[in-house]
């Protein structure tokens, strides 16, 4: 397969595309990331990615990034380079603030950050959509700008890791015993009637799947109310799932080795599973 990525105002072979030694993303993980969905070479939901992209830079001052629209034109020219036009793929992008001397304080001359795009091979897993998958719970011990979507993801990745050695899908961050989010995904349960998820704050990335699901649930007049998920109702909950670019909606049928609920995915799940994949596919 052609694997053609974005650097730094090149189209190259991934194999030509080098990084400086130097570069911050690698001493400091000094940067922000994006994962954006594409459906037949046409994003989804480009622009609320872009826009997410632009608030992380802003907001750790990473100056000197192209605009919303060029990105978006780097996405698209992206997925055409690698043919990717037909089905399921995912753009990855990632801008750190450059390279430079290692210091911690930003460079004191302006550099140009380091712009990346590429295209990652992605198969939906109809299967774990449709079946559901196990998760296990996972202490919190994340910093308290997780709104942002940095490239510093060492305790998503110990969570993670630690899911797939008790041979689980997911690892649900609980915090001051409360549910914040998956270690890549957001977290939603039916509880008394509502469709509830932690509310957007320092604790968790604004997921625009989550988003997109709060929609969806209310055109289908679906109750949502944006509270925590406390642990102490994990065993009462009606229905646990998971949302995210790489994850769609998938049920949680097993938390921490106990069956949520009847262990099998309820119906509010595959409503909004099925109200979604229109929406990724162009469709609906
Ligand atoms: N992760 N929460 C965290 C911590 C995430 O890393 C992600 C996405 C989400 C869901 O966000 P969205 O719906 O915008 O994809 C929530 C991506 C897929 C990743 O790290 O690869």
């Amino acid at each position: 397969m052609t694997d053609i990525v974005y650097l730094n105002g090149e189209y190259l072979p991934r194999s030509e595309a080098t990084l400086s030694v130097d570069d911050r993303g690698f001493y400091f993980g000094d940067g922000i990331y994006e994962a954006t969905r594409a459906h037949d070479g046409h994003l989804f939901e480009g622009e609320r990615h872009m826009r997410r992209l632009a608030y992380g830079l802003r907001e750790l001052r990473i100056a000197g990034a192209p605009d919303s629209d060029t990105l978006l034109e780097i996405h698209d020219r992206v997925l055409r380079e690698n043919g990717a036009v037909s089905g399921p793929a995912v753009v990855y992008t990632q801008i750190t603030r450059g390279a430079a001397p290692r210091t911690h304080q930003f460079p004191s001359v302006a550099i140009p950050p380091t712009v990346f795009v590429a295209v990652i091979a992605y198969r939906p897993q109809r299967e774990s959509r449709e079946r559901g998958v196990a998760a296990v719970t996972y202490p919190d011990i994340r910093w308290a700008r997780c709104d942002l979507k940095t490239v510093n993801l060492l305790p998503n990745v110990m969570a993670r890791q630690h899911a797939t050695d008790k041979g689980v899908t997911e690892a649900i961050f609980v915090r001051d015993g409360a549910v914040t989010e998956g270690s890549h995904t957001n977290v939603f349960a039916m509880l008394d009637g509502e469709l509830r998820t932690h509310p957007l704050s320092n604790q968790i990335l604004g997921g625009i799947t989550r988003d997109v699901i709060i929609e969806l649930a209310a055109e289908q007049g679906i109750p949502v109310r944006e509270f925590p998920i406390f642990q102490r109702d994990l065993e009462r909950v009606d229905e646990l799932f998971i949302t995210g670019t790489t994850t769609d909606v998938t049920p949680i049928i097993r938390l921490d080795d106990v069956p949520v609920a009847s262990g099998a995915p309820g119906p509010v799940a595959r409503a909004l599973y099925g109200a979604l994949m229109p929406r990724i596919e162009g469709v609906g």
